[in-house]
């Protein structure tokens, strides 16, 4: 398999590029649109068919590479039913199977960090975008957050995966690229709480500035980027 995990330093934004082959086709996860170039020369190189680009939500700390993506490469652009934007290819559902060759990804439903944060589910890894982070949980306070929505995601669904299960998240500020399962449950500080209302506590009671970029992002992410791409 080809999993390639690609920084953005900017937004410390995780980028996710899968395939089964060298020669075969080839997914990007939450692509960044200053990277557009960078993905296609890595897709170029390994001689990849890219099908498919997707975010996990719409994001509101940098502005998405789908819709460039799709217009450059003809693949599909895709983000979950829930999202606010009418630009994409494909809108996915939960437990709706994406697939690049034999590699299948499965959507797991997972809001509360936004209204339309779905994981990513593949084999022994999952790919959290912003609802579980390492040592970390998404904040909960714009676009439709609703830390109670979070709490179920996390604990109902995520943290019932299999504890030898990868964590790669859409970010991390720290530089950490992976945890597990088993490590999130024991060691994250945000999840060590003893009741569905003290975990919405906690969200609730954070202060927090809004990211820098969200009047500029949400915006072009609901055009899929391609208003900052022209
Ligand atoms: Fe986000």
């Amino acid at each position: 398999m080809i999993f390639r995990q690609i920084f953005d330093p900017i937004s410390s934004t995780y980028t996710y590029l899968l395939a089964e082959r060298i020669g075969g086709e080839a997914l990007l996860i939450d692509p960044v649109l200053e990277h557009t170039d960078n993905y296609l020369k890595l897709i170029t190189e390994l001689d990849l068919k890219l099908v498919l680009a997707m975010d996990t939500h719409i994001h509101a700390d940098h502005v998405t590479a789908t819709g460039k993506l799709a217009k450059l490469t003809d693949c599909l652009s895709a983000i979950g039913e829930q999202a606010q934007t009418e630009c994409v290819s494909l809108k996915f559902t939960e437990d709706e199977i994406i697939k690049a060759d034999n590699l299948a990804v499965r959507a797991i439903y997972t809001p509360g960090h936004t209204d339309d944060s779905y994981s990513f589910l593949m084999k022994d890894r999952v790919f959290t975008g912003d609802t579980l982070l390492i040592r970390g949980t998404g904040r909960t306070d714009f676009q439709n957050g609703d830390p109670a929505a979070q709490y179920d995601s996390l604990f109902n669904r995520l943290l019932t995966l299999p504890e030898d299960t990868l964590v790669y998240p859409a970010h991390d500020y720290e530089g950490r690229t992976v945890s597990t399962i088993y490590e999130e449950k024991r060691f994250n500080p945000w999840l060590q709480v003893y009741s569905r209302q003290q975990y919405i506590d906690q969200m609730n009671a954070l202060e927090l500035d809004p990211p820098r970029l969200i009047d500029v992002a949400v915006p072009a992410n609901r055009q899929c980027g391609l208003q900052m791409a022209a």
